[in-house]
């Protein structure tokens, strides 16, 4: 029982780390929530501090949410990954560091995918960057991602997958309510990798 409680505390401090924020205030001296979008997201530390530190953030936010969602194995427990790493990705949104605000769990719930299905990580993935390529918004490239992932999950016949990526797309669409509306009013952010820049 200690442990059971054990992995899921772990798994909240985990997906409470806040790279962006962090990297932004020991390496740039920039509070990224006070720039941008004010996200302390992958995209908004690669808008405010620059590719190296959008790269980073990226890189830390999914392998926090990797590292709760294989917890799991490293307790030996029985507990569904997807269930322990839902709790980094609410410590993630709601982190102790920041006073309990925090990002819109795009890559930490992605984390949490890549540990649990790597072969469903890589499908979302791939919709992710067609969608990226194709409008240039990381936040409507996010949503698809997560919407086809609740239609993708149905192939893999598995109850949890289905109920958690119906559960993370209904958050994440919640986290970008200020997009929506830019996107709506068409003044929502892009970044340089749409296709059309090239063309
Ligand atoms: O992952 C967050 C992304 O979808 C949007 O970020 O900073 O443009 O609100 P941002």
């Amino acid at each position: 029982m200690i442990s059971i409680v054990l992995m899921f505390v772990l798994s909240y401090f985990l997906g409470a780390m806040v790279p962006g924020f962090w990297i932004g205030k020991l390496f740039y001296h920039k509070d990224i929530r006070d720039e941008g979008s004010g996200n302390i997201g992958t995209t908004n530390s690669f808008r405010v501090l620059g590719p190296v530190a959008g790269i980073m953030t990226l890189v830390l936010d999914l392998l926090k949410g990797t590292a709760a969602g294989l917890l799991p194995l490293a307790f030996n427990s029985t507990i569904n990954p997807m269930l322990v790493g839902l709790v980094a990705v609410i410590g993630h949104t709601f982190s102790i560091w920041i006073k309990f605000k925090g990002g819109k769990a795009v890559a930490t719930s992605a984390g949490v995918l890549l540990a649990y299905n790597p072969q469903f990580f890589c499908l979302i993935a791939t919709v992710f960057i067609v969608m990226l390529l194709l409008t240039s918004m990381v936040s409507v490239s996010s949503m698809v991602g997560f919407s086809i992932a609740v239609i993708v999950s149905f192939y893999y016949h598995d109850m949890v997958l289905t109920v958690v990526a119906v559960a993370l797309t209904i958050f994440v669409f919640y986290r970008h309510r200020a997009n929506i509306s830019r996107i709506i009013h068409g003044t929502e952010s892009t970044v340089p990798f749409g296709l059309y820049h090239y063309l």
